[in-house]
């Protein structure tokens, strides 16, 4: 009765990988990520039943990924119409009208080099990178997202994504931010599984320092200023302090992203034994939502659903 911290399904985001024909060996429809047992990558044609399993468990709302067969400097696949995050989504709006669509916006899964960006010799180039992004943004809204997630971390990239979107008439379509990111080995499983480690360097130029929590401030101020509708802070659990300081200074809705490493921790302890699993599930997610958060993106979301069904989350 008097509990202070209740958490709704319709609060929960789903990510999914989704590959272009040839990523994957033939015949394969669907795989296992090595680092994150239990999450696959999927190709076109295993999408569907993977989402009607989905929207069974009470899960509405999905971010996807696109892994392309071909990658460039340029990540030229990753505004291009035909696109497997473009196919992705139109397959997904014809077969499904009360899912929600949520598409990552960024370049490391398309570009050879692994970089969230374009490239000046060895360093990515800020505001070259901002009219792709906004490319890119668009062909996601000509696909059918309901909403974009950029998450590339350039300064500047609100401002240009929303300034596009009115310009192509989707003058509606929200814009969640990945506002504060934290440059984190957290990430590590979600690049196994995107195939978008950094080909040399890391991405401590442009994704945050974790000793920083004041700049985790200025990034969210900055982008709601931009025209961001939601903002996000990420990783969640090493960085709840984070989520709830935002919260604090904003007015927007805000999303933590408990991570592939967050999940990969959870999933090794409780294969090893170590830990209970559903335990820990139920503990993590409040915690984020106690913290302030919002709406929570996690490759748990399928198994949180079921835990608020069993009463084991409340
Ligand atoms: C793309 C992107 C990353 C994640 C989400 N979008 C990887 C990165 O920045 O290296 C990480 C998500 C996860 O680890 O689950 N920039």
């Amino acid at each position: 009765m008097v509990r202070e911290t209740r958490i709704s399904k319709d609060a929960l985001i789903y990510p999914m990988f989704v590959v272009e024909d040839g990523v994957l060996a033939e015949g394969l429809e669907r795989e296992e990520i090595r680092t994150m047992p239990g999450q696959y990558r999927y190709t076109l044609a295993a999408l569907r039943p993977a989402v009607e399993q989905l929207m069974t468990a009470g899960i509405r709302a999905i971010m996807l990924f696109g892994i392309p067969a071909h990658k460039d400097a340029c990540g030229s696949q990753a505004d291009d119409e035909n696109g497997i995050v473009q196919r992705a989504l139109r397959l997904l709006r014809s077969e499904f009208s009360h899912l929600y669509l949520i598409t990552d916006v960024c370049m490391c899964e398309y570009t050879s080099h692994g970089h969230c960006g374009i490239l000046n010799g060895q360093q990515v180039d800020n505001d070259e990178t901002l009219n792709r992004l906004a490319q890119i943004a668009v062909s996601h809204a000509r696909a059918g997202a309901d909403m974009v997630a950029p998450s590339d971390m350039m300064d500047g990239r609100i401002r240009a994504i929303r300034e596009a979107l009115d310009a192509a008439g989707f003058t509606g379509l929200p814009i969640m931010s990945y506002a504060v990111k934290y440059a984190s080995a957290f990430y590590g499983p979600f690049r196994d599984a995107a195939d978008s480690a950094p080909a040399f360097g890391d991405r401590r130029g442009y994704q945050m320092d974790y000793h920083n929590s004041r700049e985790a401030v200025k990034e969210a101020l900055l982008d709601a200023d931009e025209g961001a509708d939601i903002l996000m802070v990420k990783p969640a659990v090493s960085y709840l302090d984070i989520v709830t300081r935002v919260k604090e200074q904003t007015n927007l809705p805000l999303a933590a992203y408990s991570v592939s490493g967050e999940y990969a921790m959870i999933k090794s302890a409780a294969a090893l034994g170590y830990c209970d699993e559903e335990a820990l599930i139920a503990e993590t997610t409040v915690a984020a939502f106690r913290a302030g958060a919002d709406l929570y993106i996690s490759y748990y979301a399928p198994e949180i659903a079921r835990l608020m069904d069993s009463g084991r989350i409340g």
